[in-house]
Protein backbone atom coordinates (compact mmCIF):
# COMPACT_ATOMS: atom_id res chain seq x y z
CA UNK A 1 0.00 0.00 0.00
CA UNK A 2 1.26 3.44 -0.77
CA UNK A 3 2.23 5.76 1.89
CA UNK A 4 -0.16 8.52 0.47
CA UNK A 5 -3.67 5.52 0.80
CA UNK A 6 -2.16 4.16 4.05
CA UNK A 7 -2.05 8.02 5.79
CA UNK A 8 -5.62 8.48 3.62
CA UNK A 9 -6.86 4.88 5.28
CA UNK A 10 -5.73 5.72 8.81
CA UNK A 11 -7.15 9.01 8.70
CA UNK A 12 -10.61 8.05 8.11
CA UNK A 13 -10.09 5.31 10.69
CA UNK A 14 -8.65 7.66 13.17
CA UNK A 15 -11.26 10.49 12.39
CA UNK A 16 -14.27 7.92 12.81
CA UNK A 17 -12.80 7.00 16.36
CA UNK A 18 -11.48 10.38 17.82
CA UNK A 19 -14.20 12.49 15.77
CA UNK A 20 -12.97 13.64 13.06
CA UNK A 21 -9.83 15.83 14.29
CA UNK A 22 -7.48 16.09 11.02
CA UNK A 23 -10.23 17.67 8.89
CA UNK A 24 -12.12 21.10 10.05
CA UNK A 25 -15.10 21.72 9.77
CA UNK A 26 -16.97 21.63 6.19
CA UNK A 27 -13.65 20.72 4.70
CA UNK A 28 -13.00 17.58 2.51
CA UNK A 29 -9.73 15.66 2.96
CA UNK A 30 -8.48 16.33 -0.04
CA UNK A 31 -6.43 19.70 0.37
CA UNK A 32 -8.40 21.79 -2.46
CA UNK A 33 -6.45 24.93 -3.96
CA UNK A 34 -7.44 27.17 -6.87
CA UNK A 35 -5.46 28.84 -9.46
CA UNK A 36 -6.11 32.30 -10.43
CA UNK A 37 -4.62 32.78 -13.71
CA UNK A 38 -4.14 30.17 -16.75
CA UNK A 39 -1.07 32.06 -18.28
CA UNK A 40 2.36 30.64 -19.00
CA UNK A 41 2.59 29.91 -15.31
CA UNK A 42 -0.47 28.88 -14.09
CA UNK A 43 -1.09 26.37 -16.86
CA UNK A 44 2.41 25.01 -15.88
CA UNK A 45 1.38 24.24 -12.20
CA UNK A 46 -2.25 22.82 -13.26
CA UNK A 47 0.21 20.57 -15.84
CA UNK A 48 2.95 19.67 -12.46
CA UNK A 49 0.59 18.64 -10.14
CA UNK A 50 -1.23 16.36 -12.45
CA UNK A 51 2.03 14.93 -13.52
CA UNK A 52 3.54 14.47 -10.08
CA UNK A 53 0.55 14.09 -8.26
CA UNK A 54 1.60 10.67 -6.61
CA UNK A 55 5.43 12.40 -4.98
CA UNK A 56 3.52 15.85 -4.52
CA UNK A 57 1.07 13.90 -2.32
CA UNK A 58 3.80 11.95 -0.71
CA UNK A 59 5.71 15.11 0.26
CA UNK A 60 3.09 16.84 1.45
CA UNK A 61 1.28 13.76 3.42
CA UNK A 62 -1.68 15.23 1.60
CA UNK A 63 -3.52 14.77 -1.65
CA UNK A 64 -4.00 18.04 -3.12
CA UNK A 65 -6.53 18.18 -5.71
CA UNK A 66 -6.79 21.67 -8.37
CA UNK A 67 -10.83 22.70 -7.95
CA UNK A 68 -10.49 25.61 -9.70
CA UNK A 69 -8.83 27.61 -12.11
CA UNK A 70 -10.19 31.32 -12.30
CA UNK A 71 -9.29 32.67 -15.94
CA UNK A 72 -11.54 35.28 -17.81
CA UNK A 73 -10.20 33.42 -20.98
CA UNK A 74 -11.97 30.07 -22.65
CA UNK A 75 -9.45 27.41 -22.87
CA UNK A 76 -11.96 24.65 -24.14
CA UNK A 77 -9.03 22.30 -25.36
CA UNK A 78 -7.36 22.36 -22.34
CA UNK A 79 -7.37 19.32 -20.30
CA UNK A 80 -8.53 21.24 -17.66
CA UNK A 81 -11.25 22.49 -18.84
CA UNK A 82 -13.52 21.35 -16.76
CA UNK A 83 -11.85 23.43 -13.70
CA UNK A 84 -12.12 26.76 -15.38
CA UNK A 85 -14.53 29.34 -14.02
CA UNK A 86 -14.14 33.05 -14.86
CA UNK A 87 -15.84 34.55 -11.35
CA UNK A 88 -13.34 34.61 -8.16
CA UNK A 89 -15.92 35.37 -5.75
CA UNK A 90 -16.57 31.11 -5.77
CA UNK A 91 -13.63 30.60 -4.87
CA UNK A 92 -13.31 33.29 -2.00
CA UNK A 93 -16.88 31.51 -0.25
CA UNK A 94 -15.75 28.21 -1.17
CA UNK A 95 -14.37 27.16 2.61
CA UNK A 96 -12.85 24.19 1.05
CA UNK A 97 -10.42 25.95 -1.01
CA UNK A 98 -7.86 26.43 1.71
CA UNK A 99 -4.91 27.40 -0.73
CA UNK A 100 -4.50 30.15 -3.69
CA UNK A 101 -2.22 29.89 -5.99
CA UNK A 102 -2.35 33.74 -7.49
CA UNK A 103 -0.33 33.28 -10.97
CA UNK A 104 -2.12 36.58 -12.32
CA UNK A 105 0.57 39.28 -12.17
CA UNK A 106 0.79 42.32 -12.35
CA UNK A 107 -0.70 44.74 -9.47
CA UNK A 108 -4.29 45.28 -10.27
CA UNK A 109 -6.47 42.05 -9.78
CA UNK A 110 -4.12 40.13 -8.82
CA UNK A 111 -3.16 42.54 -5.32
CA UNK A 112 -6.96 42.86 -5.07
CA UNK A 113 -7.89 39.03 -5.06
CA UNK A 114 -4.74 38.04 -2.77
CA UNK A 115 -6.04 40.17 -0.21
CA UNK A 116 -9.65 39.14 -0.41
CA UNK A 117 -8.43 35.15 0.12
CA UNK A 118 -5.67 36.27 2.63
CA UNK A 119 -9.17 37.55 4.62
CA UNK A 120 -11.40 34.76 3.67
CA UNK A 121 -8.36 32.46 5.25
CA UNK A 122 -6.67 30.83 2.95
CA UNK A 123 -3.26 30.79 2.20
CA UNK A 124 -1.80 32.19 -1.10
CA UNK A 125 0.61 31.76 -3.33
CA UNK A 126 2.48 33.29 -5.97
CA UNK A 127 5.21 33.63 -8.22
CA UNK A 128 4.18 37.48 -8.95
CA UNK A 129 7.51 39.95 -7.99
CA UNK A 130 5.62 43.03 -9.11
CA UNK A 131 3.07 42.56 -6.30
CA UNK A 132 5.17 40.84 -3.37
CA UNK A 133 7.80 44.44 -4.28
CA UNK A 134 5.23 46.53 -4.41
CA UNK A 135 2.58 45.24 -0.93
CA UNK A 136 5.09 42.39 0.31
CA UNK A 137 4.49 44.06 3.82
CA UNK A 138 1.29 44.47 3.65
CA UNK A 139 -0.42 40.71 2.67
CA UNK A 140 2.03 39.25 4.95
CA UNK A 141 1.04 41.35 7.71
CA UNK A 142 -2.60 40.34 6.35
CA UNK A 143 -1.41 36.57 6.56
CA UNK A 144 -0.17 36.83 9.99
CA UNK A 145 -3.36 38.61 11.46
CA UNK A 146 -5.34 35.79 9.26
CA UNK A 147 -2.82 32.86 10.73
CA UNK A 148 -2.32 31.77 6.92
CA UNK A 149 0.56 32.04 4.53
CA UNK A 150 1.59 33.83 2.23
CA UNK A 151 4.76 32.40 0.13
CA UNK A 152 6.39 33.49 -3.35
CA UNK A 153 9.17 31.27 -3.58
CA UNK A 154 8.57 31.49 -7.44
CA UNK A 155 8.48 35.47 -7.46
CA UNK A 156 12.68 35.75 -7.57
CA UNK A 157 15.28 33.51 -9.96
CA UNK A 158 12.27 31.23 -11.75
CA UNK A 159 12.72 27.44 -10.40
CA UNK A 160 15.42 28.32 -7.80
CA UNK A 161 15.15 27.97 -4.65
CA UNK A 162 16.42 30.96 -3.11
CA UNK A 163 13.85 32.63 -0.69
CA UNK A 164 13.92 29.38 1.23
CA UNK A 165 17.41 29.72 1.71
CA UNK A 166 17.68 32.98 3.06
CA UNK A 167 14.79 32.71 4.96
CA UNK A 168 15.93 29.16 6.42
CA UNK A 169 19.23 27.93 5.88
CA UNK A 170 20.92 31.69 6.45
CA UNK A 171 19.01 32.77 8.97
CA UNK A 172 22.34 32.01 11.19
CA UNK A 173 24.33 35.00 8.55
CA UNK A 174 24.27 38.68 9.12
CA UNK A 175 24.36 38.66 5.42
CA UNK A 176 25.78 41.96 3.75
CA UNK A 177 25.41 41.12 0.35
CA UNK A 178 23.57 39.96 -2.45
CA UNK A 179 23.47 40.10 -6.30
CA UNK A 180 22.72 38.44 -9.33
CA UNK A 181 21.67 38.08 -12.63
CA UNK A 182 17.69 37.69 -12.13
CA UNK A 183 16.19 38.44 -15.17
CA UNK A 184 16.20 35.34 -17.67
CA UNK A 185 15.09 36.84 -20.78
CA UNK A 186 17.69 39.72 -20.54
CA UNK A 187 20.46 36.59 -19.88
CA UNK A 188 18.86 35.18 -22.93
CA UNK A 189 19.17 38.35 -25.06
CA UNK A 190 23.30 39.17 -23.73
CA UNK A 191 24.37 35.67 -24.32
CA UNK A 192 23.06 35.27 -27.80
CA UNK A 193 24.56 38.95 -28.60
CA UNK A 194 27.74 37.66 -27.35
CA UNK A 195 27.37 34.22 -29.09
CA UNK A 196 25.33 34.80 -32.52
CA UNK A 197 26.21 38.41 -32.73
CA UNK A 198 22.09 38.29 -33.60
CA UNK A 199 19.64 41.59 -33.70
CA UNK A 200 18.04 42.32 -30.45
CA UNK A 201 14.81 41.89 -31.68
CA UNK A 202 15.38 38.53 -33.43
CA UNK A 203 16.78 37.30 -30.18
CA UNK A 204 13.69 38.94 -28.16
CA UNK A 205 11.18 37.15 -30.32
CA UNK A 206 12.46 34.01 -29.16
CA UNK A 207 12.35 35.25 -25.55
CA UNK A 208 9.23 35.99 -25.53
CA UNK A 209 8.00 32.53 -27.73
CA UNK A 210 9.89 30.41 -25.03
CA UNK A 211 7.62 32.17 -22.23
CA UNK A 212 10.58 33.81 -20.58
CA UNK A 213 9.38 37.67 -21.65
CA UNK A 214 6.92 39.30 -18.94
CA UNK A 215 3.67 40.46 -20.92
CA UNK A 216 5.17 43.91 -21.41
CA UNK A 217 8.82 43.01 -22.50
CA UNK A 218 10.07 46.64 -21.50
CA UNK A 219 10.40 45.49 -17.80
CA UNK A 220 12.66 42.90 -18.67
CA UNK A 221 14.87 44.82 -20.79
CA UNK A 222 14.47 47.83 -19.11
CA UNK A 223 15.60 46.38 -16.07
CA UNK A 224 11.98 46.89 -13.85
CA UNK A 225 11.56 43.04 -13.45
CA UNK A 226 15.44 42.57 -11.73
CA UNK A 227 14.74 45.53 -9.62
CA UNK A 228 11.75 44.37 -8.31
CA UNK A 229 13.70 41.15 -7.65
CA UNK A 230 16.23 42.16 -6.07
CA UNK A 231 13.69 44.48 -3.65
CA UNK A 232 12.40 41.47 -2.77
CA UNK A 233 15.80 40.20 -1.65
CA UNK A 234 17.20 43.06 -0.06
CA UNK A 235 14.04 43.31 1.96
CA UNK A 236 14.37 39.72 3.28
CA UNK A 237 18.29 39.63 3.63
CA UNK A 238 18.17 42.92 5.50
CA UNK A 239 14.88 43.20 7.02
CA UNK A 240 13.37 46.45 5.98
CA UNK A 241 11.38 47.29 2.79
CA UNK A 242 12.80 48.42 -0.39
CA UNK A 243 11.05 50.25 -2.95
CA UNK A 244 11.85 49.18 -6.43
CA UNK A 245 10.34 52.78 -7.49
CA UNK A 246 12.88 54.25 -5.35
CA UNK A 247 15.86 52.95 -6.74
CA UNK A 248 17.98 53.26 -9.68
CA UNK A 249 17.57 50.99 -12.64
CA UNK A 250 19.10 50.56 -15.89
CA UNK A 251 18.41 48.03 -18.66
CA UNK A 252 20.34 46.69 -21.07
CA UNK A 253 18.92 48.93 -24.19
CA UNK A 254 22.04 50.59 -24.13
CA UNK A 255 24.21 47.92 -24.51
CA UNK A 256 25.70 47.77 -28.17
CA UNK A 257 28.07 44.78 -29.68
CA UNK A 258 31.00 47.20 -29.28
CA UNK A 259 30.69 47.29 -26.07
CA UNK A 260 30.66 43.22 -25.69
CA UNK A 261 33.58 42.76 -27.59
CA UNK A 262 35.64 45.39 -25.41
CA UNK A 263 34.30 43.62 -22.81
CA UNK A 264 35.51 40.81 -24.19
CA UNK A 265 39.36 42.12 -24.43
CA UNK A 266 39.62 43.10 -21.13
CA UNK A 267 38.98 39.78 -19.87
CA UNK A 268 35.00 40.37 -18.79
CA UNK A 269 31.61 39.85 -19.93
CA UNK A 270 28.45 42.02 -19.77
CA UNK A 271 25.58 40.89 -17.78
CA UNK A 272 22.89 42.97 -16.27
CA UNK A 273 22.86 42.99 -12.33
CA UNK A 274 20.70 43.39 -9.07
CA UNK A 275 22.83 44.52 -6.54
CA UNK A 276 21.91 45.01 -2.78
CA UNK A 277 25.04 45.28 -0.22
CA UNK A 278 25.02 46.92 3.51
CA UNK A 279 27.01 49.76 3.72
CA UNK A 280 29.89 50.59 6.81
CA UNK A 281 27.17 52.62 8.57
CA UNK A 282 24.30 50.12 8.22
CA UNK A 283 22.45 51.66 5.47
CA UNK A 284 22.01 49.97 2.40
CA UNK A 285 22.12 50.66 -1.40
CA UNK A 286 20.00 48.75 -4.22
CA UNK A 287 20.07 48.99 -7.46
CA UNK A 288 20.03 47.84 -11.05
CA UNK A 289 22.57 48.06 -14.14
CA UNK A 290 24.77 46.64 -16.67
CA UNK A 291 27.87 45.14 -15.66
CA UNK A 292 31.48 44.11 -17.15
CA UNK A 293 32.25 41.16 -14.67
CA UNK A 294 35.52 38.87 -14.91
CA UNK A 295 35.61 36.18 -17.05
CA UNK A 296 37.17 34.34 -13.91
CA UNK A 297 33.49 34.89 -11.86
CA UNK A 298 31.50 32.19 -11.52
CA UNK A 299 28.51 34.01 -12.55
CA UNK A 300 30.14 35.27 -16.05
CA UNK A 301 29.49 31.14 -17.03
CA UNK A 302 25.55 31.91 -16.42
CA UNK A 303 24.34 32.01 -19.80
CA UNK A 304 20.36 31.56 -21.63
CA UNK A 305 17.91 32.15 -19.42
CA UNK A 306 19.87 30.84 -16.38
CA UNK A 307 20.40 33.05 -13.12
CA UNK A 308 22.65 33.43 -10.96
CA UNK A 309 22.55 34.78 -7.58
CA UNK A 310 24.96 35.46 -4.89
CA UNK A 311 24.60 36.08 -1.60
CA UNK A 312 27.78 36.71 1.38
CA UNK A 313 26.85 35.99 5.14
CA UNK A 314 29.21 36.69 7.65
CA UNK A 315 29.27 32.98 8.62
CA UNK A 316 29.37 30.91 5.33
CA UNK A 317 31.10 33.72 3.50
CA UNK A 318 30.07 33.01 -0.66
CA UNK A 319 27.07 30.85 -1.64
CA UNK A 320 25.70 31.23 -5.29
CA UNK A 321 22.67 29.78 -6.22
CA UNK A 322 22.05 28.31 -10.10
CA UNK A 323 19.11 27.20 -12.46
CA UNK A 324 16.73 28.09 -14.69
CA UNK A 325 14.93 31.83 -14.27
CA UNK A 326 12.57 31.73 -16.38
CA UNK A 327 9.71 29.42 -18.12
CA UNK A 328 6.40 27.91 -17.52
CA UNK A 329 8.23 24.43 -15.92
CA UNK A 330 10.73 25.77 -13.65
CA UNK A 331 8.85 28.71 -11.98
CA UNK A 332 5.63 26.29 -11.54
CA UNK A 333 8.12 23.93 -9.67
CA UNK A 334 8.52 26.65 -7.55
CA UNK A 335 5.30 27.87 -7.08
CA UNK A 336 4.23 23.99 -6.42
CA UNK A 337 6.98 23.72 -4.33
CA UNK A 338 5.49 26.57 -2.03
CA UNK A 339 1.98 24.80 -2.52
CA UNK A 340 3.44 21.57 -0.64
CA UNK A 341 4.80 23.61 1.93
CA UNK A 342 1.32 25.70 2.08
CA UNK A 343 -0.14 22.08 2.71
CA UNK A 344 2.36 21.14 5.18
CA UNK A 345 1.59 24.47 7.27
CA UNK A 346 -2.06 24.57 7.18
CA UNK A 347 -2.55 25.19 11.10
CA UNK A 348 0.99 27.28 11.78
CA UNK A 349 2.00 30.30 10.16
CA UNK A 350 6.05 30.18 8.90
CA UNK A 351 7.73 33.48 9.93
CA UNK A 352 7.96 35.81 6.20
CA UNK A 353 8.24 39.23 6.97
CA UNK A 354 10.14 42.75 6.91
CA UNK A 355 9.55 46.20 8.37
CA UNK A 356 8.92 49.44 6.76
CA UNK A 357 11.46 51.40 5.50
CA UNK A 358 12.77 54.45 7.18
CA UNK A 359 14.14 57.58 6.08
CA UNK A 360 17.75 57.47 5.30
CA UNK A 361 17.62 53.57 4.81
CA UNK A 362 18.50 53.19 1.19
CA UNK A 363 21.21 55.04 -0.19
CA UNK A 364 21.43 55.97 -3.62
CA UNK A 365 23.49 53.72 -5.68
CA UNK A 366 24.84 56.88 -7.28
CA UNK A 367 26.68 57.70 -4.46
CA UNK A 368 28.80 54.81 -4.09
CA UNK A 369 32.17 54.52 -5.14
CA UNK A 370 32.64 51.63 -8.32
CA UNK A 371 35.07 51.38 -11.22
CA UNK A 372 33.32 52.02 -14.56
CA UNK A 373 34.14 51.17 -18.60
CA UNK A 374 33.83 54.34 -20.32
CA UNK A 375 33.38 54.14 -24.07
CA UNK A 376 34.31 57.57 -25.57
CA UNK A 377 34.71 59.23 -29.46
CA UNK A 378 36.56 62.15 -27.41
CA UNK A 379 40.42 61.98 -27.49
CA UNK A 380 43.13 61.15 -25.51
CA UNK A 381 43.69 64.63 -24.39
CA UNK A 382 40.72 64.73 -23.12
CA UNK A 383 40.54 60.96 -21.59
CA UNK A 384 44.08 62.19 -19.96
CA UNK A 385 42.92 65.42 -18.70
CA UNK A 386 39.39 64.35 -16.65
CA UNK A 387 41.37 60.57 -15.40
CA UNK A 388 44.75 60.91 -15.57
CA UNK A 389 46.20 57.59 -16.12
CA UNK A 390 43.90 55.08 -17.54
CA UNK A 391 44.36 51.32 -19.21
CA UNK A 392 42.82 51.87 -22.98
CA UNK A 393 41.24 48.56 -23.58
CA UNK A 394 40.77 49.70 -27.79
CA UNK A 395 42.09 52.29 -29.66
CA UNK A 396 40.97 53.98 -32.86
CA UNK A 397 40.20 51.65 -36.01
CA UNK A 398 41.08 49.30 -33.59
CA UNK A 399 38.08 47.58 -34.21
CA UNK A 400 35.57 47.77 -37.33
CA UNK A 401 32.82 49.49 -35.58
CA UNK A 402 35.25 51.37 -33.53
CA UNK A 403 34.66 54.18 -36.04
CA UNK A 404 37.92 56.54 -36.39
CA UNK A 405 38.34 57.83 -33.68
CA UNK A 406 37.23 55.89 -30.05
CA UNK A 407 38.62 54.65 -27.06
CA UNK A 408 37.12 52.59 -24.26
CA UNK A 409 39.00 52.18 -20.88
CA UNK A 410 38.85 51.68 -17.18
CA UNK A 411 38.18 54.26 -14.57
CA UNK A 412 39.33 54.23 -11.00
CA UNK A 413 36.39 53.95 -8.13
CA UNK A 414 34.17 56.74 -8.75
CA UNK A 415 30.78 57.91 -7.60
CA UNK A 416 28.24 58.42 -10.42
CA UNK A 417 27.52 61.61 -9.88
CA UNK A 418 31.50 62.26 -9.97
CA UNK A 419 31.95 60.20 -12.96
CA UNK A 420 29.52 62.69 -14.65
CA UNK A 421 31.46 66.01 -13.41
CA UNK A 422 34.42 64.20 -14.95
CA UNK A 423 32.76 63.91 -17.95
CA UNK A 424 30.95 66.81 -18.76
CA UNK A 425 31.84 68.07 -22.39
CA UNK A 426 33.44 64.47 -23.41
CA UNK A 427 31.37 62.23 -26.47
CA UNK A 428 30.76 59.40 -23.49
CA UNK A 429 28.98 56.27 -25.58
CA UNK A 430 28.79 53.93 -23.21
CA UNK A 431 29.10 53.92 -19.45
CA UNK A 432 28.58 50.61 -17.30
CA UNK A 433 29.89 49.35 -14.01
CA UNK A 434 32.59 47.31 -13.30
CA UNK A 435 32.47 44.57 -10.69
N1 LIG B 1 10.41 37.73 -17.38
C1 LIG B 1 11.06 37.12 -16.27
C2 LIG B 1 12.49 36.80 -16.66
C3 LIG B 1 10.31 35.88 -15.89
O1 LIG B 1 12.80 36.84 -17.86
O2 LIG B 1 13.31 36.53 -15.78
C4 LIG B 1 10.76 35.24 -14.59
O3 LIG B 1 10.56 36.09 -13.51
Amino acid sequence: MSYVKFTWLFKHIFSVVSGNIFTPEGVTDVVNIAILGFGTVGSGVAEVMAENAQSIAHNAAEEIGVRYIVDIRDFPDSPFADKLIRDFDIVENDPEVRIVVETIGGVGKAYEFTKRALLAGKSVVTSNKELVAAHGHELLEIARRKNVNYLFEASVGGGIPIIRPITQCLTANEIDEIYGILNGTTNYILTRMITDGAPFEEILKDAQRLGYAEADPTADVEGYDAARKICILADLCFGRSVDPEKISVEGISGVTLEDVEYARRLGYKLKLLGRAYKLADGRITAYVAPHLISKTSLLSNVDGVMNGIVVHGNALGECMFYGAGAGKRPTASAVVADVIDAVKHLKARKYLGWEESEPGYLVDANDVPMRWYLRTGSGLEAIGRAFGDVRLISYPGDYPGAGPEEYAFATPSLTGRELEEKCAGMDIRSRFRIL
